[in-house]
């Protein structure tokens, strides 16, 4: 990236004074991904990251919900964000008070809440989840019915392979669902491709698909099956990270951005690491409540 080289230089250097570790979602675009971060991956390993890390400052290169969680996870680090402005329609699709009130309508049912969630809102919940590991903390919870919240889409692929009921809530990835399932079968038949779908996609996508999972479940897989071509359903930066690490395959390129990983550019990680701009604060009544909910998740590990 030649263009990128003298911001990535830059960076590097910043991150060496401010004895900062850099972390980045497998959305953020390859500069970020490739050129900048000490530790990669899905949300699930950004916060397993978080728990252990040694440094004093974090920035966070995704969107708002992971930096809360990584804060929560070191609460005695400084974790900065370069862009507080990105968020996440699923973290916004539902608040601490609509959790309390779904408590009310299901006594007894323990909260499951995918890491897309505020802090408030994981203070609400007995437990966290991501897509990574989420039917593992459903059935963690030793419980007939569980609420589970809020992507439904989620949600309706863990209901598919579990017998425990679940409450679902109306919350939608705005990036994942507007693929269909006549757009894989399209690229299927066009391109001879196999295809892997995130499970934020609608059920018809994860109908026609060969495999369903997590970020880094998609890497796992394309390790284990190296196809000679495949479509990625999911992020549009997640191919463009997959293809550096697996040159030997080709990627069909179906994809759609997340505007708000976008929002983190290599000019805003400078200033944050220069000024350490835009820290993460959680008042600490919310970190408490919200941790216990991570760590339950954490036990349960992939
Ligand atoms: P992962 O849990 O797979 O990292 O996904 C997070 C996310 O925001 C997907 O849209
Ligand atoms: Fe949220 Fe979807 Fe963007 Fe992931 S891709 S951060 S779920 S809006």
């Amino acid at each position: 990236w030649p263009f990128h080289l003298p911001w990535i230089d830059a960076i590097q250097q910043l991150k060496r004074e401010r004895g900062a570790v850099i972390m980045a979602h497998s959305y953020q675009s390859p500069e970020i991904f490739h050129g900048v971060a000490d530790i990669t991956g899905d949300s699930l390993a950004l916060a397993q990251a978080a728990a252990q890390v040694d440094a004093g400052v974090i920035v966070l290169c995704g969107v708002h919900f992971m930096a809360e969680t990584a804060k929560i996870l070191a609460p005695d680090r400084t974790v900065l964000i370069p862009d507080p402005e990105a968020g996440c329609s699923l973290a916004s699709a539902i608040t601490a008070d609509d959790v309390r009130s779904l408590r009310a309508l299901h006594p007894g049912a323990p909260v499951v809440t995918y890491v897309n969630t505020t802090a408030a809102v994981k203070a609400e919940s007995d437990a966290c989840c991501t897509s990574a590991n989420a039917l593992q903390v459903v059935e963690s919870m030793g419980a007939d019915k569980v609420i589970f919240l809020p992507d439904q889409f989620l949600g309706r692929h863990v209901a598919s392979m579990t017998n425990v009921e679940l409450v679902l809530w109306n919350g939608r990835c705005e990036v994942h669902e507007q693929f269909t399932g006549q757009q894989v079968r399209h690229v299927r038949e066009r391109f001879d491709a196999r295809v892997v779908a995130h499970p934020e996609c609608p059920p018809e996508v994860l109908e026609e698909a060969d495999f369903v999972g997590s970020t880094t479940a998609m890497g796992s897989w394309l390790e284990r099956e190296r196809p000679a071509r495949v479509a990625l359903i999911t992020e549009c930066s997640m191919g463009d990270n997959m293809r550096t690490r697996f040159p030997d395959i080709e990627f069909v390129k179906p994809c759609n951005l997340c505007p708000h990983m976008k929002r983190i550019t290599l000019p805003k990680i400078f200033d944050c690491l220069r000024e350490l701009r835009h820290p993460v604060e959680i008042d600490d009544g919310t970190s408490v409540r919200a941790r216990a909910a991570l760590e339950r998740m954490l036990a349960v590990g992939r």
